[in-house]
């Protein structure tokens, strides 16, 4: 792993968390995007060197969704930057995390992304991402 790329917080009303964390940062969110196949939209603040993800459920399907129906909002995941997302992926089911998807898939902001189930890293949602270079 190379760095942390996110930290992604679940929040119910993204319009009403967007302006508070404009606040905090004291600067806007730099980019707004939904990801349908995950129900979810998303924003991102640049703070320094690192970045802020907000995730507002679309649809009751949602992960967030689920999620706040059993938590509070708050932190969600922890996104690692990875070289190599699929050489990775396999490295670490060997060593015995489960992998919640099989394939890398399609995540915000130009990502190739997969989840890591909490049981398996003491309660942390670990996210690998990977940029997907433009050709
Ligand atoms: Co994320």
């Amino acid at each position: 792993m190379v760095r942390i790329e996110h930290i992604g917080i679940a929040v119910k009303d993204l319009e009403k968390a967007n302006e508070l964390f404009a606040k905090l940062f004291g600067q806007p969110q730099y980019k707004e995007e939904a990801v349908q196949s995950e129900h979810v939209t998303t924003s991102f603040f640049q703070v320094g060197p690192n970045k802020i993800e907000l995730l507002e459920a679309t649809s009751d399907e949602s992960a967030i969704a689920k999620y706040l129906e059993k938590k509070s909002e708050g932190i969600h995941h922890i996104a690692f930057e990875v070289d190599d997302i699929e050489a990775e992926m396999k490295r670490l089911a060997g060593e015995g995390f489960q992998l919640l998807n099989e394939k890398p898939k399609a995540g915000a902001d130009n990502k190739l992304v997969c989840f890591l189930h909490p049981k398996t890293t003491n309660g942390v949602l670990v996210e690998l991402c990977q940029e997907i270079k433009s050709k």
